[in-house]
């Protein structure tokens, strides 16, 4: 078993020419940048929801940018030639994340809607892992936008990828890619099966709690 140490270790030991590293550093600040965008405009639509509608779609977000060293560690699996015809292609692939936690799973679907009819932003690709959860349990919907960051970029596009999912899954999640991390993608058969099964528990656990929610709008509504 390797150590997350040693393969931090590892990564810092890539190197980049004076030019890549430029570029890299261009990049980080650009998507630092578009990263904020986002997350302004949700926190907006949130607080507009909040005001004029009854639903209050977004209880949390949480940003995050691959690390430098988790950026270098996975173009090292690329090809050096790959590398630097696409370094600025496969950063916008891999660097971009936003996650969001919604109350309940069926609010994953609305908020859904609510971006797909958002101008501000060009929706370019969805994955539902929702309806279609990964091999390794993983549930969440995921929606890749593109923005155009204005002349400070000279109007370069940036791909950002939104992740909703609930509290629950979001808990799971965070184990989940820590136990990957720490065994560099190699881990145990009896793990990955007890990350599976808690998926599916988590996954019921989702659907107990919106019955819940749905008896309680109901009573609410009885009082009226
Ligand atoms: P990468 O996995 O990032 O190379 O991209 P991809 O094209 O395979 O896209 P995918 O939708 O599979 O994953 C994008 C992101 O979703 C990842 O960077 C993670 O943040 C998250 N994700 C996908 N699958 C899993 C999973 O099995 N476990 C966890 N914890 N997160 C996942
Ligand atoms: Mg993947």
């Amino acid at each position: 078993m390797r150590e997350s140490g040693e393969m931090n270790k590892e990564n810092q030991n890539i190197r980049f020419d004076v030019d890549e590293f430029e570029k890299l550093k261009r990049t980080l600040v650009k998507y630092s940048c578009a990263l904020e965008v986002v997350v302004t405009h949700l926190n907006n639509l949130n607080t507009y929801y909040n005001a004029f509608e009854p639903v209050n779609p977004i209880e949390h977000i949480k940003k995050r940018i691959k690390s430098p060293e988790s950026i270098a560690g996975k173009l090292k699996k690329k090809k050096a030639s790959q590398l630097r015809l696409n370094l600025q292609i496969k950063i916008c692939r891999i660097l971009q994340e936003l996650e969001s936690f919604v109350p309940m799973q069926k609010n994953i679907y609305e908020i859904v809607e609510i971006i797909r009819n958002q101008p501000d932003f060009t929706l370019v690709r969805e994955k539902d892992y929702l309806n279609h959860p990964k091999e390794s349990g993983y549930r969440s919907y995921h929606l890749i936008v593109e923005i155009n960051l204005g002349r400070l970029f000279g109007d370069q596009i940036c791909q950002v990828e939104i992740q909703l999912r609930t509290s629950a899954m979001d808990f799971w999640a965070t184990l989940e890619h820590k136990v990957k991390y720490k065994y560099d993608g190699q881990m145990p058969e009896y793990l990955s099966h007890e990350l599976q099964i808690s998926a599916e528990q988590i996954h019921e656990l989702d659907e107990r709690m919106y019955h819940i929610h749905e008896l309680v709008d109901e009573i609410n509504e009885d009082l009226i």
